[in-house]
């Protein structure tokens, strides 16, 4: 089963978030592969890990960026984690079914890569237009 396939398109113009991305997609593509529960407690462990640490950078980006729509990508994260935490607690008490899993994966995979960080894509591919090449290097690569 190969549902999560990495295509250029889906990239946002940040180096460091599009690899994330990829791992993202990687490991859903693990996660919706898992056979049993003990497989997948250990990728919700890596998967839960990988996101915070790719949410942490993203949210740091559009800090420094001064990106409008900052708070609402912000809750759209946190729900995310909440949504994460109670999988994982699910898988744990061993009251999970694939349809919620599914669910969530692919919740988070299509409508918020490509739609919601998309947008945050949009807004530096603006910015990039609208400044020279060294100033928007300079805001981009600037940690
Ligand atoms: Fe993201
Ligand atoms: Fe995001």
């Amino acid at each position: 089963m190969a549902t999560f396939i990495w295509q250029d398109r889906y990239s946002i113009g940040d180096a460091t978030v599009d690899d994330q991305h990829r791992q993202v997609f990687e490991l859903a593509e693990q996660v919706l592969g898992a056979s049993d529960r003990d497989e997948l407690i250990h990728l919700f462990i890596r998967f839960f890990r990988h996101i915070r640490e790719h949410f942490h950078c993203e949210e740091a980006l559009m800090k420094r960026l001064d990106y409008p729509g900052y708070q609402a990508h912000v809750a759209a994260h946190d729900q995310m984690l909440d949504e994460l935490i109670h999988l994982s607690s699910e898988v744990r008490g061993d009251r999970w079914n694939r349809s919620e899993i599914t669910r969530f994966v692919n919740d988070w995979i299509l409508v918020h890569i490509v739609e919601v960080d998309r947008l945050l894509g949009d807004f530096l591919a603006d910015m990039a237009a609208s400044t020279t090449p060294s100033q928007a290097d300079l805001r981009l690569h600037s940690h």
